[in-house]
């Protein structure tokens, strides 16, 4: 059988082309298991899974956890927030206290970028990291290439943009990897105050204008401005931002092609996307979501299988 070159998923930048084919491949046949009357397989009955959140989310947990019990593992969910971190406990800690009740792997959520890398040198478990802070959110990117793939067939040779706060963005570094791996050319697009100097020298182009962004692209990935991660303005007022880097009907209308819109979730609707272009035929945001079951069982039981 085929196997992940790597114990963990901490990010794509250390996962090379033929672990994202065996994923997609494995994902495929999670995704027909999903869609039948009985949406479970009893594949990792023998395996305990910590969901560990010190971060908020909705599509990432939840997905997290359905794909766990599809697998039919065993599954504990822990929130920073009412837990004894509150009262100073360290994060290794934590999660050794968590592991002697005989856990055999974590998906973990941490604001700080790194936790998870971090978190595998100094503990006995196979991590997988749900978004680390600014840095990587691996099973994001994995289910929006994965997207790419079911709507056009591959992602090689696809143009993709990906547009707003590049800056604060998990999604934005794991996209980039997982795209460039595969082949497809990249852009981003967004104010120069959200795009980081270094990001050319990951074979990535920068386009500040969003109608020649979306003239040249097969996908549009748009990106959330994350507030919660700035401590200063980077654009004169969210009003503006809209009007240079939202996308709305008359605008895609305008462009005489079919492109893909995605969003990794959570939208502002009206800031950088518009309900008529969420909502649209050329949204795949519900894909997807739906995508990332698929996607989140075939990494953990590819992890598993390496555990066994
Ligand atoms: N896409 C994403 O990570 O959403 P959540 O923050 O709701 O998990």
């Amino acid at each position: 059988m085929s196997q992940l070159s790597v114990n963990h998923l901490l990010g794509i930048k250390y996962i090379n082309k033929q672990d994202i084919d065996l994923i997609f491949e494995t994902a495929d046949h999670f995704k027909e298991v999903i869609n039948r009357s009985i949406k479970k397989v009893p594949t990792l009955r023998d395996i305990t899974i910590a969901n560990i959140f010190f971060e908020n989310s909705t599509r990432t947990r939840l997905s997290f956890e359905l794909a766990e019990k599809r697998l039919s593992a065993d599954v504990v969910n822990f929130s920073a927030g009412q837990s004894s971190v509150k009262k100073g406990e360290t994060l290794i800690d934590t999660v050794n206290n968590i592991l002697s009740m005989k856990v055999d792997m974590v998906v973990m959520r941490h604001p700080n970028p790194g936790a998870g890398i971090f978190l595998s040198k100094h503990v006995n478990a196979s991590i997988i990291n749900a978004g680390d802070g600014a840095h990587e959110h691996p099973t994001q990117a994995l289910l929006d290439s994965y997207s790419i793939r079911e709507k056009l067939g591959d992602v090689k040779g696809k143009n993709v943009v990906i547009v707003g706060d590049i800056l604060h963005s998990r999604v934005a570094l794991s996209n980039i990897f997982a795209l460039r791996l595969q082949g497809a050319n990249v852009k981003v697009c967004g104010p120069k105050t959200l795009i980081p100097k270094y990001i050319e020298s990951l074979g990535v182009g920068v386009e500040t204008n969003l109608v020649k962004a979306l003239e040249w692209c097969h996908v549009a990935n748009m990106l959330r401005v994350q507030n919660e991660r700035m401590d200063i303005s980077y654009f004169p007022s969210t009003r503006e931002y809209t009007q240079q880097f939202g996308i709305n009907k008359k605008l895609l209308d305008s462009i005489n092609k079919d492109i893909i819109i995605m969003h990794p979730g959570p939208i502002n609707r009206g800031v950088e996307i518009t309900s008529d272009v969420a909502d649209s035929d050329q949204s795949v945001i519900l894909n997807q979501v739906e995508n990332g079951v698929a996607i989140r069982m075939a990494v953990i039981y590819l992890l598993a299988s390496k555990i066994k």
